[in-house]
């Protein structure tokens, strides 16, 4: 869909800017806005640049630089801290070789930090895509990586 048919399927008021945002980034195969998108969007909807951007960066699941095609969101919320996220958090960094807010070399993953996924009971927990991962350890962490690799290879 182009962004002119995304706009269309909304309407181009304002109040439908975050819905509109969201799908012209799940159609990116970078998972971001990028400048010509925004510049098309600010034109048809009459929202400046600055506005969009400004209201996009207040929610962290937007994002304006090239992301990987799945984006790992670690929970870093207290609940979660204390069962040892940023073991979690540390043990991807290294088995990614990225730090956060990076791409692996190959373009398949980004790592962020999240707040709150509302799994507590599963904590430590993260998300990747849509899908929500709990009770993680190292050993977990290794097997989701690789079945999603797996899945790539093929
Ligand atoms: S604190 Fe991590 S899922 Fe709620």
């Amino acid at each position: 869909m182009t962004v002119k048919e995304i706009i269309s399927k909304y309407g181009n008021k304002r109040e439908n800017l975050l819905q509109i945002l969201h799908d012209i980034q799940n159609q990116n195969s970078q998972n971001y806005i990028d400048e010509e998108d925004i510049n098309l969007l600010s034109e048809e909807m009459n929202i400046p640049i600055s506005d969009i951007k400004g209201t996009a960066s207040f929610y962290t699941m937007y994002s304006f630089v090239p992301r990987g095609k799945y984006i790992i969101r670690v929970c870093d919320s207290p609940p979660c801290h204390i069962l040892g996220a940023q073991t979690i958090f540390d043990a991807l960094e290294k088995k990614l070789g990225i730090k956060e807010g990076e791409i692996t070399k190959d373009g398949l993953f980004t790592l962020e930090g999240t707040s709150c996924l509302g799994v507590c009971g599963v904590a430590p927990a993260m998300m990747i895509n849509d899908e929500v991962y709990g009770n993680l350890d190292e050993e977990k962490i290794e097997k989701i990586l690789e079945q999603i690799r797996e899945k790539e290879s093929k």
